[in-house]
């Protein structure tokens, strides 16, 4: 009886933070979008700490970065990358990123795949 209360709980909290995530951009598009877009300098996966291009910071440790927050990705996204002029991410990509990148913070949240 408490286990299928506890699953039932479970349950709802993700919906919930599903729910969440829909609203601000879906990390699951995020890795996509990275995999095909960042993965050649960035290390973009929770525990991968080398990037193949070794001045890139692994998203990993972007996302532990203090202070860290989907405002300042964002206005990073929205400013020309440091070592790619060129870089543009339309808005909705932006908020997929961003919702990939900070879902790595900590150790709670599992990598979406
Ligand atoms: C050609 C290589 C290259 C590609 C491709 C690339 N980056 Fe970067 N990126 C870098 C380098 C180098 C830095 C570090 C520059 C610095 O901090 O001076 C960086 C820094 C960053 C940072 C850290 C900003 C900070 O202040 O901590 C983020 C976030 C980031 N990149 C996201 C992305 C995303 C998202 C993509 C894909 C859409 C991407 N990058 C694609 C080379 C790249």
């Amino acid at each position: 009886m408490r286990l299928i209360f506890f699953v039932a709980a479970i349950a709802v909290t993700s919906a919930a933070s599903r729910l969440a995530a829909e609203e601000l951009g879906n990390a699951q598009r995020g890795l996509a979008y990275a995999q095909a877009n960042c993965a050649g300098c960035h290390a973009i996966l929770r525990d991968d700490t080398n990037s193949p291009n070794p001045d890139s910071p692994a998203f990993k440790a972007v996302a532990d970065t203090p202070g860290m927050t989907r405002t300042a990705l964002s206005v990073f996204f929205r400013s020309p990358h440091p070592t790619m002029p060129n870089l543009i991410i339309a808005p909705e990509d932006a908020d997929d990123l961003i919702a990939y990148i900070m879902s790595l913070k900590g150790d709670a949240a599992p990598t979406p795949n």
